[in-house]
């Protein structure tokens, strides 16, 4: 059936529910939107997977979206974005949106930020991804990198009785010595720690991307004359691996209406 490009979706990825901290901001400013959003939970944590292990698993999402109708893909994981982006960016007919590239143009626009850390997965520190696309935004900026690997696992087992709190300070403190001026909470599901970080450090210091990344993604959707012009928006979900222990786990971030349909890579 021919669909008029802006009435197309907008698919939305991750590994599992670290992308719903995005997909929730999307809906804030645009709920006429149709979204797909994917999350890859037979490959979870992606953080633990090599490149090459990583563009293989996010070339089959992307072949997925490409028989799914899709005008723009939102890569909204920061570990794939760092792995796999570029090696793709260039095989599909949709646009993509890569979060550390978008993220790091935006907060570059700001010249008097000049010491950032990075708090991110294994996998994204290892490409340093942060590093050089904030230097393209500024090279006189001083940029540290922490891998958190504990964290995805905490936050996708709701280990609520785990003790959080040596996972966070392990991590957070090498952070806090080298004195940043902002903190990017480098992985899409460590928002869901903010609670915690912030008894430990000044909220404010933390940047949670995914606003600025929505922000960006709508502005430029618009600005290529493909938002929608319906008002019937909707969010269709897919996991590649037990979906309905997805729908329980995405509470923490967002009540899903619909339940996810099971997509086996
Ligand atoms: N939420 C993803 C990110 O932003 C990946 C987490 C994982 O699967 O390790 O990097």
């Amino acid at each position: 059936m021919y669909m008029e490009d802006k009435e197309k979706y907008i698919g939305v990825m991750d590994s599992g529910i670290g992308g719903l901290t995005v997909l929730k901001q999307l809906l804030n400013i645009r709920t006429q939107e149709k979204y797909l959003y994917f999350g890859d939970t037979k490959n979870l944590p992606y953080g633990e997977k090599s490149k090459e292990e990583l563009i293989k698993i996010v070339k089959e999402i992307f072949d997925f979206f490409e028989t799914q109708n899709v005008k723009a893909v939102v890569l909204a994981c920061n570990t794939s974005s760092a792995t796999a982006y570029e090696e793709l960016k260039d095989n599909y007919s949709f646009k993509i949106y890569p979060l550390i590239q978008v993220v790091s143009k935006c907060v570059t626009l700001d010249k008097n930020l000049k010491r950032i850390g990075i708090m991110a997965t294994q996998a994204t520190v290892d490409s340093k991804k942060y590093t050089q696309e904030l230097k393209k935004g500024n090279p006189d900026i001083e940029v540290f990198e922490q891998a958190c690997p504990m964290w995805v696992p905490i936050i996708e087992k709701k280990l609520t009785d785990y003790d959080k709190n040596t996972a966070i300070t392990q991590y957070l403190d090498k952070v806090l010595e080298f004195n940043p001026q902002k903190i990017i909470l480098g992985c899409t599901h460590y928002p869901y720690l903010l609670d915690k970080l912030s008894q430990y450090a000044d909220e404010n210091l933390f940047i949670n991307p995914a606003k600025i990344f929505a922000q960006y993604i709508i502005e430029d959707l618009r600005h290529k004359n493909l938002l929608s012009e319906q008002n019937n928006g909707y969010v269709k979900y897919f996991a590649s691996h037990n979906p309905q222990e997805f729908e329980k786990t995405a509470e923490i971030f967002l009540k899903l209406k619909s339940h996810p349909e099971l997509v086996e890579l």
